[in-house]
C-alpha cells in the first residue's frame, strides 16, 4: 500500500466534548503518524471551501454552522486541523471514524460510539476524514502550508 497523507479535522463537538486525546490515541494505535497539527479559526470562507462539493444539499446550511462551532459556542471558531501520514493511512481514518450518520457507524468506531445526530437532524460526527487520495490532496493544501507539515 502507498504511503499517503490525510486531512482531520476534530469538529467542534469532538473539542467541546473532549475527544481529541481519544481520537489521537486511536490514531497513534493504528500506527499512523501525525505530520502537522494546529488551531485553526474557520472562516466563512474555508468552511466554504472545505464543503463545497455539499453546496446546495439541504443540509448545507447547518453543516457550514456546526464546521464554524455555532452549535458548540466555540471561541473564535475554532477546530483542530491535523495531517497524518502512513500506509494506506486515508482508508484506515475513515475506518477507524466510522460512517457519516453516527446512527449508521459501527459500534467502536469514533464516531458510533461518540457522535450524535441532534433532535434538529444534525449529524454531529466528532471528526472530518478526507475521503479519497484526491480529496485529501485538496484538503491537505487548503488547511496548510507546505512548511507548517513534517518532510
Ligand atoms: P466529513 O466530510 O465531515 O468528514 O464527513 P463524511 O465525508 O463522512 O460525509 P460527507 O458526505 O462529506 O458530509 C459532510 C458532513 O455533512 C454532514 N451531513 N449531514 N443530514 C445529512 O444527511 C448529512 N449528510 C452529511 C455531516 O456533518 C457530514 O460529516
Ligand atoms: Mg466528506
Amino acid at each position: 500500500m502507498p504511503i499517503e497523507q490525510t486531512l482531520i479535522l476534530i469538529k467542534p463537538d469532538g473539542l467541546h466534548r473532549k475527544l481529541t486525546g481519544l481520537t489521537i490515541d486511536r490514531l497513534d494505535n493504528a500506527g499512523l503518524e501525525m505530520v502537522a497539527a494546529k488551531m485553526v479559526g474557520v472562516t466563512a470562507e474555508l468552511a466554504e471551501k472545505h464543503y463545497a462539493e455539499h453546496v446546495g444539499k439541504p443540509f448545507y446550511a447547518n453543516l457550514i454552522k456546526y464546521i464554524r462551532g455555532e452549535f458548540h459556542g466555540l471561541a473564535d471558531h475554532r477546530v483542530l486541523a491535523m495531517v497524518y501520514r502512513g500506509e494506506g493511512c486515508i482508508a484506515k481514518v475513515r475506518e477507524i471514524a466510522g460512517a457519516t450518520n453516527p446512527e449508521a457507524a459501527k459500534p467502536g468506531t469514533i464516531r458510533g460510539s461518540f457522535g450524535r445526530v441532534t433532535t434538529a437532524g444534525q449529524f454531529e460526527n466528532v471528526l472530518h476524514a478526507s475521503a479519497n487520495a484526491a480529496d485529501a490532496a485538496r484538503e491537505v493544501a487548503l488547511w496548510f502550508r507546505n512548511g507548517e507539515i513534517l518532510p
